[in-house]
């Protein structure tokens, strides 16, 4: 089995950034690319920090976090790409967009190379009949912050070679993660499951149910969430989250799915979540603060 040595992460936002950093943590040589420039620069400094800090608290090594800060390089140029051994794409939920880069990306890298996907929820057999690699285009999906939880699930194209699913999994593994594997259907397991939820929580707020507090803590203490759903969505981030519930909906054909009006009229009105400060929650020194669950 191929051995991964090198990784090129897309897309510096939460995930990417979170995806580099534990790549560079376990050792091995990543290049971090994102179209706009800021987020680049902005993903960079807030990875070192994280690592320093990881250091000063006694969890890495003085010489293990100087490595990790080593090992990680930032490009504006996919072309650094052509000597890693897999990419993993973590940029906007956007089917159209993700494939433009899949087609981009089978022209750049080596012919050995896997194209991963962290897709929330768009097809894997999608996205790998944009290349002329599709047994080498895999789904692995991170939960969010990727350094913290535990999970990756994986997802396997109909056409994923079991070399390219093997491959993945002792990657993972090798990460530091449990890994579960589903089938390649609008949402696969976990938000399949979740955001669902989520979007009931958005309806119960809608229609004046409870308030966004009392939803939360009747999550949290009566079913033991490590945090309330619309507090959870907020760390999601509200668009990805609304992108999400659009691919389940299109994907499934069930009207169960249809996006709550109020989630949509948050992202039209630009509160994507705690990324912009402002969700469903407004963070900061003001009356609303919540604070950043110990958990996530
Ligand atoms: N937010 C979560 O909790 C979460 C969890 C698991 C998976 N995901 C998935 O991870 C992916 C990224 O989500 P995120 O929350 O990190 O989003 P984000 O908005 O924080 O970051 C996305 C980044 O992608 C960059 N980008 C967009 N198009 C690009 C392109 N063509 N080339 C290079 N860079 C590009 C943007 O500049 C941005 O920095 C999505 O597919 C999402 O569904 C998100």
């Amino acid at each position: 089995m191929a051995d991964i040595r090198s990784v090129g992460v897309v897309g510096g936002g939460q995930m990417g950034s979170g995806i580099a950093q534990l790549a560079a943590v376990h050792g091995l040589e990543v290049w971090l690319h994102d179209s706009d420039a800021g987020v680049l620069t902005r993903a960079h400094q807030s990875i070192s920090s994280r690592i320093q800090r990881l250091v000063s608290k006694g969890n890495l090594t003085k010489e293990k976090g100087a490595e990790a800060i080593r090992n990680l390089r930032c490009t504006s140029t996919l072309d650094d790409f052509c000597s890693v051994d897999i990419v993993i794409e973590a940029i906007v939920e956007s089917e159209e967009v993700k494939k433009n880069l899949f087609a981009q990306l089978d022209k750049i890298v080596k012919s050995s190379a896997i194209l991963a996907s962290n897709t929330s929820s768009i097809s894997i057999t999608r996205l790998g009949s944009a290349t002329n690699r599709s047994s080498q285009v895999i789904g692995m999906h991170f939960m969010n912050p990727p350094p913290v939880m535990k999970l990756v699930e994986i997802i396997r194209g109909a056409n994923t070679s079991d070399k390219t699913f093997n491959t993945t999994k002792v990657l993972a593994e090798r990460l530091g993660k449990k890994i579960i594997c589903s089938q390649d259907f609008s949402g696969f397991v976990v938000n399949r499951i979740l955001m669902p939820m989520i979007n009931e929580a958005f309806h119960a707020l809608y229609t004046g149910v409870a308030s966004k507090e009392d939803i939360d803590a009747g999550m949290k203490l009566g079913t033991n969430h490590p945090m309330g759903p619309l507090e959870l969505a907020d760390h999601i981030g509200l668009d990805v989250c609304l992108s999400i519930l659009k691919v389940l909906h299109s994907g499934l054909g069930d009207n169960k799915y249809t996006p709550c009006p109020l989630l949509v009229q948050y992202v039209d009105a630009g509160r994507l979540g705690k990324k912009k400060g402002v969700g469903v929650y407004t963070y900061g020194k003001t009356r609303d603060e919540i604070k950043p669950s110990a958990r996530l």
